[in-house]
């Protein structure tokens, strides 16, 4: 009898395996970061070869921590970074160009001329739930086609494929060059700005207008059955590979926000704020996208609204590895601790423009407000605080789209082991700020959308009974002081405008 479910996550700054038991507990995990290269101002590239080399080894690595075999394991599932694209030869199986990361900003000025061709940046909108920006993976295939050598002439050959980082993984693992299955769910899809939303396939017409062939794209799946099984030799041999959820989403899942109103929000390198909205599409009318949610097998599609912030934690790294203010990410609550509140400094990291709800690609990073007075502390604090002011931009939003305010939020990922962050949050929205015991969700999710799909368990009942509750903060703030230091914020976001031509 198989006791274990493992999970693939693919992440914007590290790739990790981890196996999971019937009741949701991590039993192993072995993590590998890879480079984040920086070619010029604006551009992130992944090695998508270095990514892959990194799955397989952590994909052995979790086994083997915990002592499993193959035989242990009862199916596996992708989670990933979304809408980072990668162009590749089907046949070579190499990659024509590195991965174009998510934060990457190249594509702003094909975003503009699709924009100008007319309906403006919120002319796919309806279709697709999402404004023409950067973000998004469509414009990103375009540019490398346009840009890479030989490439169109190759893709309207049929030689190459389009992929996310779900897809690169999955097929890798199932074959590569010897038949690997070239599939994608309509999580990872919903974030291309080329899928319907209503039907969860492709649109031939905006594939058009942005140049890209069909048949380069993946086949939509949905996020929860068999699509293959490991074809590789060694770790997980023989293993359906059967979920396959966007990260955010996975992290929705695996929070057991299974119903509609409930939300959850992410803080890794960016942060994301999902909200079920059921099987009902939402349309966001401040700023918010409108995505899948996730689709299990044959049931209907669930939708959210989502509020994506560009760089959250992705700063605490900037503040370590650019300028060498902290020497761990861990530092920046010790000398947050050593200053009552900010001393007046506020930190807008606009690095990829402003996303959700500004959708602002000629934004950059400011920080504002400095006097004499603001030491080493104040400047931590702003970027903790940054973090939470931003959520509650888009949770404002998601209140007023929804028109149902917000009562509590469930939060996961690296920067909730930040004590005074997750005070400030709760002060700074003015609602409870809830950890669940399994911060781990995102690989989670992952791991029941696949567990779910071969029997090992039985229904969404058991995430729901699976979910406990780690600590819970509450706000302790004065309206007053929250009003006051929210305004100051608004008023700095709107330095970082008009500022790349
Ligand atoms: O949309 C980008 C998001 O999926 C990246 O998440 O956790 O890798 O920063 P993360």
């Amino acid at each position: 009898m198989t006791k274990y479910v493992a999970a693939i996550d693919q992440g914007t700054t590290s790739t990790r395996c981890m196996v999971f038991d019937h009741s949701g507990r991590v039993v192993s995990v072995d993590q590998k970061e890879h480079e984040q290269i920086f070619p010029q101002a604006g551009w992130v590239e992944h090695d998508a070869n270095e990514i892959w080399t990194n799955a397989r080894q952590v994909a052995a690595g979790a086994l083997a921590k915990a002592d499993l075999t193959t035989a242990d394991i009862a199916a596996v599932g992708i989670t990933n970074q979304r809408e980072t694209a990668l162009v590749w030869d089907r046949t070579t199986g190499q990659p024509v160009y590195n991965a174009i990361v998510w934060q990457d900003t190249r594509t702003d000025k094909i975003c503009q001329e699709l924009a100008a061709l007319g309906g403006g940046q919120e002319r796919y909108r309806d279709k697709t739930g999402l404004p023409l920006a950067t973000y998004f993976s469509g414009p990103k295939v375009r540019w490398i086609l346009d840009n890479v050598e030989g490439a169109r002439a190759k893709a309207e050959a049929g030689d190459l494929l389009f992929g996310n980082m779900d897809t690169w993984v999955l097929w890798n693992m199932t074959g590569g060059v010897n038949g690997g299955v070239h599939v994608t769910d309509p999580t990872n899809a919903s974030r291309t700005l080329l899928m319907d939303l209503d039907t969860l396939s492709w649109d031939e017409g905006i594939a058009a207008d942005m140049g890209i062939p069909v048949s380069m794209l993946p086949e939509i799946k949905s996020s929860s059955e068999e699509y293959g099984k490991v074809r590789e030799r060694g770790a997980l041999a023989g293993v359906p590979i059967s979920g396959i959820l966007g990260d955010q989403q996975a992290a929705t899942f695996g929070q057991a926000c299974l119903s509609p109103g409930e939300a959850k929000n992410t803080y890794g390198t960016g942060n994301f704020v999902l909200l079920n909205t059921g099987t009902d599409k939402v349309m966001s009318e401040n700023g918010l996208l409108t995505t899948v949610c996730y689709k299990i097998g044959t049931q209907a599609p669930v939708y959210a609204l989502e509020g994506s912030i560009a760089v959250t934690g992705s700063l605490v790294q900037w503040l370590r590895d650019n300028l060498g203010m902290i020497g761990s990410a861990a530092e920046i609550e010790q000398h947050a601790r050593t200053v009552e509140d900010n001393g007046g400094a506020y930190f807008v990291p606009a690095f990829s423009g402003l996303f959700a709800p500004y959708w602002r690609s000629d934004a950059r990073g400011a920080i504002v407000g400095l006097t004499r007075f603001v030491n080493k502390g104040h400047l931590a604090r702003a970027v903790l605080e940054a973090t939470a002011f931003q959520t509650r931009e888009v949770i404002d939003a998601m209140d007023a789209d929804s028109g149902v305010p917000l009562k509590s939020l469930k939060v996961d990922g690296g920067m909730v082991v930040n004590e005074l962050l997750m005070q400030f949050q709760a002060d700074i929205l003015g609602v409870p700020v809830i950890r669940p015991v399994v911060n781990e969700t995102t690989a989670l999710g992952a791991a029941y959308a696949a567990g779910l799909a071969v029997g090992f368990w039985a229904s969404e009942d058991d995430i729901r009974q699976n979910w406990a509750q780690d600590k819970q903060w509450d706000p302790a703030m004065d309206d007053e002081t929250r009003a006051r230091t929210y305004a100051q914020w608004k008023k700095a976001v709107t330095r970082t405008f008009d500022w790349v031509e």
